[in-house]
């Protein structure tokens, strides 16, 4: 089964052919970042109306890339939900437009969901596992139980780990975006220069969550009460302090979900997991199997879209035109063992 798949729920437009829920056929990403940079971050209007006038291109040169012809596509999947409600909508109607004149199934996609499929594009991944999902609009540790079921053991309380990153290096003026530019000025920095707090949030039933206002402020606004004696205040040494501060309290609750459900399997997702402190610090870890996806399908793209819509259309799931955009992710369970 060939499945196009949809995601504009952000700044990147991007349209997918997948087999099988599977072999990627073509995979078009086209980003926004140079069109957000001036603003250091996102403008949802600008970023919904540069959807508009590239969804087509996208859509279509991601057919063009993967062989097939429109013809011979079987269904269609399409982020729907969470993200900035102007560009899911652009991406929406074109799917939903594109199914009624062209007569092809289609489905919509939850962007978690789909972010937490991505590994199984490039590894055969048995289910249950624990899944972390760190975005920039989200930090989950789950129980996933199928590619549509979680239990969402932990979350943040606050703003999401990849905001964080995006905000201190905003301050800072580091650049945009910031997660790649503070992972990068972290691995020429000195994580010892400053010790940032980890938040003591792990008592009874919030012991999976995490919290990154508290650390975002501590390197924004009181850099100097954490700084340690003998260290330069570069950009590099705040980079690896942060960086050390942000991915090992992640590190630390994801460790205590393996020990707390006997679960070894980790598979990660989202655009921190491109982060190099978190793949080497999890990847060290003997006793545990753990799965990143490649760096183009860690941050947001199609394939992991197509991939998961596969999944949905083949058990018959079909939506109709009056399938709307939602914001918000729906129908996750918070569920604390
Ligand atoms: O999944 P994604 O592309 O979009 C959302 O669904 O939010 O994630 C984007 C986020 C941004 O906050 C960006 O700064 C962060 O992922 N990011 C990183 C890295 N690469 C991207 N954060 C830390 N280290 C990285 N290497
Ligand atoms: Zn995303």
């Amino acid at each position: 089964m060939l499945v196009l798949g949809i995601e504009s729920s952000c700044d990147e437009c991007s349209a997918a052919v997948v087999e099988d829920g599977k072999r990627i056929l073509s995979n078009r990403i086209a980003t926004q970042i140079d069109i957000h940079k001036p603003y250091d971050g996102v403008v949802p209007e600008i970023a919904s109306r540069t959807h508009t006038e590239w969804i087509k291109d996208v859509v279509e040169g991601a057919v063009s890339d993967s062989g097939a012809a429109l013809t011979d596509i079987d269904g269609i999947a399409v982020t729907n939900r969470p993200g900035l409600i102007g560009s899911l909508m652009v991406g929406l109607s074109y799917a939903k437009g594109l199914a009624f004149a062209s007569d092809i199934p289609f489905t919509g996609v939850d962007h978690i969901l789909a972010h937490m499929y991505a590994a199984q594009l490039e590894y055969d991944i048995e289910y249950p596992f624990i899944g972390l999902i760190v975005s920039g609009g989200h930090t989950i540790i789950s129980v996933v139980n199928d590619f549509d079921n979680i239990e969402v053991l932990g979350t943040t309380i606050d703003d999401a780990c990849g905001e964080a990153y995006d905000k201190v290096a905003k301050y800072y003026g580091f650049g945009y975006p910031g997660g790649l530019i503070i992972d990068k000025l972290a691995q020429k920095g000195d994580a010892d220069a400053f010790s940032f707090p980890d938040p003591s949030l792990h008592k009874g039933e919030h012991r999976y969550d995490v919290s990154y206002s508290g650390l975002k402020t501590a390197v924004i606004n009181q850099l100097d009460q954490f700084h340690n004696a003998g260290y330069e205040k570069t950009p590099e040494n705040i980079a690896a302090s942060f960086q050390k501060a942000a991915i090992e309290m992640l590190a630390k609750r994801l460790f205590k979900a393996v020990g707390d459900t006997g679960i070894t399997k980790i598979v990660a997702g989202g655009g921190v997991a491109a982060n190099s402190y978190l793949r080497s610090l999890l990847s060290e870890k003997n006793n545990l199997n753990v799965y990143f996806p490649s760096m183009l399908l860690c941050t947001d793209n199609a394939a992991m879209v197509a991939g998961i819509g596969y999944h949905y259309l083949m058990r018959g799931d079909r939506a109709g035109l009056d399938l709307n955009a939602g914001s918000r992710v729906a129908g996750f369970k918070k569920n604390y063992p």
